[in-house]
């Protein structure tokens, strides 16, 4: 496995790779790698023949007061995890190699990145399609994998490579849980005993949702309040939005016809988790 701080360097490895005949697969990561990290590894390397990570925190997402300083740094159990998963190349820039002299120039992904997140989190998704664009050109992968944990980042995602002609494909891959259902995410480690244990009420309100949705319950409204009636009896919580949106364009639904997807974001101490899940009719 190669590890490669600077961007000429990696960008020539990836094209060598390509010239060779291979298919090359991108899993961006900003590290503090968990299993969610390496079932994008795993579909990367079921689907291509040459796998790249890249391993950067990105400091243009975080918003003030965000948690830019505290977010885990584990860069080497992060590469020994990346080694025995059979990753052939790890980007690991330094901050001044992504953005010498500061960031002039923003990618903005307009309407998807207004709602959800993106109305509690201002000009997240632009540090994160500004991060991603550059390492679309630093690695110019055949594929890209990203988890459905962050969704609403896979949507914008798929519509900024649509838009810019980014000649990448992107894939979407299941969340991945613990066997009790929370959702795995670097953030986790924020989370007290306690807050963990509260914290399973996001999972266990978005499966109930899926189960009634299956079982005809169609309006949003109905099966928002109960799934925030149920984080809010597990405990003290900070609701930003618990939305069901169209799975394409994110719009607000008040009605589920056929698809859609249920989002949430909570903070639970010093912790703000997402979730979200796919439900049908
Ligand atoms: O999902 C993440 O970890 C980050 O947002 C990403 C895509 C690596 C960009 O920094």
């Amino acid at each position: 496995m190669r590890v490669i701080p600077d961007i000429t360097t990696c960008r020539d490895a990836v094209r060598a790779a390509q010239q060779a005949g291979n298919r090359v697969g991108l899993v961006p990561t900003m590290g503090a790698l968990h299993d969610g990290h390496l079932s994008l590894v795993r579909a990367a390397r079921a689907g291509c023949d040459m796998t790249a990570v890249t391993i950067f925190v990105n400091p243009t997402q975080f918003g003030p007061g965000e948690d830019l300083a505290s977010y885990p740094r584990t860069l080497e159990k992060d590469l020994e995890l990346c080694e025995q998963a059979g990753v052939d190349l790890v980007f690991t820039p330094e901050v001044e190699t992504m953005y010498p002299g500061g960031t002039y120039t923003t990618v903005h992904v307009e309407k998807l990145t207004e709602g959800l997140c993106g109305a509690y989190r201002p000009r997240h998704f632009d540090g994160v399609t500004t991060v991603v664009a550059k390492l679309f050109q630093i690695l110019p992968a055949d594929a890209a994998y990203f988890g459905e944990k962050d969704y609403q980042q896979l949507v914008v995602i798929k519509q900024m490579v649509r838009d810019l002609n980014i000649p990448i494909e992107i894939v979407g891959c299941p969340t991945v849980r613990e066997s009790d259902g929370l959702a795995l995410s670097s953030r986790n480690a924020y989370l007290s005993s306690d807050e963990r244990q509260q914290a399973l009420s996001l999972s266990r309100a978005l499966m109930a949702a899926r189960e009634q949705v299956a079982s005809g319950e169609c309006d949003a409204m109905a099966l928002t309040a109960r799934i925030r009636r149920t984080i809010e009896d597990a405990g003290p919580a900070k609701i930003d939005y618990v939305a069901v949106v169209d799975p394409e364009d994110l719009t607000l639904l008040t009605e589920i016809e056929r698809d859609a997807r249920i989002c949430l974001a909570v903070r639970i101490g010093n912790c703000r988790l997402i979730d979200n899940i796919g439900v049908s009719r």
